[in-house]
């Protein structure tokens, strides 16, 4: 008898690709129900005022209009109770809570139509006058002087950075970045007496649903949010925005179902973005090349809706070894909507401004930027009282990469490597990104028709997560993945974590093993104790279960019955296992280790200086991620996270119009992202180590470790085809005008 190669490690194909292919997968909109009706918001067009007249007679003369809901009609909204982390809030307030207007594209009004053309008709005839306020809206944040929140410190940085020999002092500034899943924000909202169901395109179904009880002064059981299938969020869709509640509000109030769809331009106003970053770095080195000091003082804008802090000291304290850190953060205000987390928050904007620094400290000194790294590695996390790292492999990324790459043939010179007409500049950086595991629950359970089912109540954002789940159960069952079902997506299913973070696949693995494990236990039991199974008397010690067959241990699983036969003969229709999942901070396993993925970055740029021509040409990405379930989805999340990588080097920026404080590139026209023209050849490597804190299968998650260093390996390989530091995303021609070298 020969064993199957484990599934586990194997590129595995979607298992909800044919859905998605052929249109049959529900997305929240296109969910639609009988006397459904439409809601489109009214948004204000100002930064900052006070509503002093908000006229709605003509919207509700408006053929097909049904009701118009502003601050004076919505009745009773709530806010969540701070600090409760099961019902995380995008925003502090609720929907119409004032008359004040804090965010160009705030919502000040919505209005419902039988039809999505009667509604937008009427939203753009509600009049509304303001008061101005004075709004503050420029993107600079200027010289901060105010407090600072120290977020981690060791030793005497400032002291040794005075007396360093070599030090690096300089600025970096990201722009704000917004969220740009393919799939829009909507709500689906239906009403069955007093409870409701919300068609969400969420990705946290479970704290959406306390979310949703607690602002509608609903019992949370009363309350339920399905999402089956997302176009991906990239963290936009991580909490709740106002838009739900009002769609919940007029469907309560007309007693009819109310879809709220947002277009795009609301995509750039009023659903999260990542917000500006302007990094202080300060780096001191010896003569050769041994970190002394290491000082990150950040700022970031926030709004007048939340105090969020990007974090982009995440990755900062322990990633090098070096004796004197700090790390500062502080916030300042601005007229924009809240910012949200996006994509690899914090570590990603972070690592650009450390590790540009680490490149200029190499050029500084004249050591190769690869040498640096290795210098200063950290062989236990200085940060936390010098506790080992669970699995770090940061030095095998950057020297596995180089070997791919090619870095040994550089030539160090800038725009010294030059082909057909092209000069080419290399760069790298190193990456890193959380890992833990979450708690959670899983069940498992085997269904009188032959199939295997695993409920749990997280959600699919578009990475993998039904595959890598229906793995886990073919490596532990036997069962083939078409007799598979996975069940997400629905706050009624077992507690499951936030699609974030990057947390799913190594915590709910666990939950699903031990769950697994769980229900084949139960199944042996019942069969040994069922009359007619070819186990039935058998101790439980001698009962075995083998690619789906229950048998005597021993012998060929042929000689055993399937588990269907098995429940027919017992008469069940399942039987099922519950699995949880230990969270890191209590699992012995981790809780005095450090743990986190760790990646390297190597980019070539091709520079044409007669037509100021930049492009990526090339990138080789090594990844420490610990094991990895499906090579083929964790390639695809960690080559799409580099392809925004190029966006953020090269094109992200939402700019502010400085009037009004409209987003003003806020659409697909004008945002550039990056596309397939844009992307060149993206070579990704696993080393693939299993993490032993991270359980059974030692999985760490991939979806956002792959942005982060691509931007700072970019800037670097911009600086050595050009001459030219930039230290302000996104790279522009007007910055490369400024190189002298040009083509011989
Ligand atoms: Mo991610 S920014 O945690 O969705």
């Amino acid at each position: 008898m020969s064993t199957p190669a484990s599934i586990i490690g194997t590129p595995t194909p979607r298992i909800d690709g044919p859905l998605k292919t052929t249109g049959a997968a529900q997305y929240a909109a296109d969910f639609h129900f009988d006397r459904l009706v439409h809601a489109v918001p009214v948004t204000a067009p100002v930064a900052s005022g006070r509503i002093v007249r908000l006229d709605t007679t003509a919207a509700e003369s408006m053929p097909g209009v049904l009701l118009v809901l502003h601050h004076g009609n919505i009745g009773p909204l709530y806010r969540t109770v701070p600090g409760d982390d099961n019902a995380t809030n995008s925003e502090g307030r609720s929907a119409f809570e004032d008359e004040i207007v804090r965010h160009w594209g705030q919502y000040i009004a919505v209005v419902i139509a039988e039809t999505l053309e009667q509604a937008t008709a009427a939203a753009a005839v509600v009049r509304v006058e303001y008061e101005p306020q004075p709004a503050s809206i420029e993107s600079a944040l200027g010289n901060y002087t105010g407090k600072r929140k120290s977020i981690s410190k060791r030793g005497d940085p400032d002291a040794a950075f005075a007396s360093a020999p070599v030090k690096l002092d300089a600025t970096y500034i990201t722009p704000i970045e917004t969220h740009n899943p393919i799939e829009m924000h909507a709500s689906v909202v239906v009403w069955d007496g007093d409870r409701v169901t919300l068609y969400e395109t969420s990705q946290g179904v479970v704290n959406h649903r306390v979310v949703i009880s607690q602002v509608l002064g609903l019992p949370v059981e009363n309350v339920r949010v399905v999402t089956r299938f997302l176009g991906s969020g990239f963290g936009g869709k991580l909490f709740p925005w106002p838009h739900a509640a009002m769609a919940a509000v007029a469907a309560r109030r007309l007693k009819r179902p109310v879809k709220l769809s947002l277009d795009r331009r609301m995509m750039f106003s009023s659903v999260g973005y990542r917000p500006r970053t302007e990094q202080h770095i300060r780096l001191g080195a010896s003569k050769d090349g041994k970190l002394l000091a290491l000082r990150h003082d950040y700022i970031n804008n926030s709004s007048l809706l939340d105090d969020f802090d990007e974090g982009c000291g995440e990755a900062t304290p322990y990633l090098y070894s070096v004796a004197n850190l700090e790390v500062t953060s502080a916030q300042v205000r601005r007229n924009f909507g809240a910012p949200m987390w996006m994509r690899g928050p914090g570590a990603v904007p972070g690592l650009y401004a450390l590790e540009s620094g680490m490149n200029e400290l190499a050029d500084a000194l004249g050591i190769d930027p690869l040498q640096l790294r290795i210098i200063n590695d950290a062989k236990k996390d200085e940060s936390k009282n010098n506790i080992p790292f669970s699995s770090s492999h940061l030095r095998e990324c950057f020297e596995t990469g180089a070997k791919k790459f090619g870095w040994g043939r550089r030539n160090p010179a800038i725009g010294s490597m030059r082909r057909d007409g092209k000069i080419f500049g290399w760069g790298l950086a190193g990456a890193s990104w959380v890992a833990m595991c979450l708690p959670c629950t899983a069940t498992v359970e085997f269904c009188s028709n032959g199939r295997v089912a695993v409920r749990c109540g997280t959600q699919d954002i578009g990475t993998g997560t039904y595959t890598v789940f229906a793995q886990v159960l073919n490596d532990k069952m036997g069962v083939s993945l078409d007799r598979i079902d996975v069940i997400l997506g629905d706050s009624s299913l077992p507690q499951g974590p936030m699609s974030g973070g990057s947390l799913v696949t190594g915590s709910v693995l666990n939950a699903i093993a031990d769950g697994a494990d769980e229900a084949i236990k139960r199944l042996q039991q019942v069969a040994a104790a069922t009359e007619g199974t070819p186990v039935h008397g058998a101790s439980p010690e001698n009962v075995d279960f083998t690619r789906g067959r229950v048998h005597i241990k021993g012998q060929p699983p042929e000689k055993g019955a399937a588990f269907a036969d098995i429940l027919a003969a017992a008469r069940l229709n399942r039987v099922s296992g519950e699995g949880k999942t230990v969270p890191s901070w209590d699992d012995p396993k981790a809780k005095d280790l450090s743990l986190h993925s760790y990646g390297a970055q190597f980019v070539e740029v091709e520079w044409e200086p007669d037509i100021a021509r930049m492009r990526v040409s090339r990138v080789v990405t090594v990844i420490d991620a610990g094991l990895i379930v499906n090579p083929r989805a964790a390639a695809n999340q960690i080559s799409g996270a580099v392809v925004m990588g190029i966006g953020m080097g090269l094109l992200e920026e939402t700019v502010h119009d400085q009037r009004t404080g409209q987003p003003i590139n806020g659409s697909f026209v004008d945002y550039l992202v990056a596309t397939c023209a844009d992307s060149p050849e993206i070579d990704v490597t696993f080393l693939n180590y299993p993490d032993p804190a991270m359980g059974e299968y030692g999985a760490r998650g991939v979806g956002e470790i792959g942005l982060a260093g691509v931007a700072p390996a970019i800037t670097a390989a911009v600086y050595h085809a050009t001459g030219v530091r930039v230290r302000q995303l996104p790279v522009r021609i007007e910055h490369l005008l400024q190189s002298n070298i040009v083509r011989i």
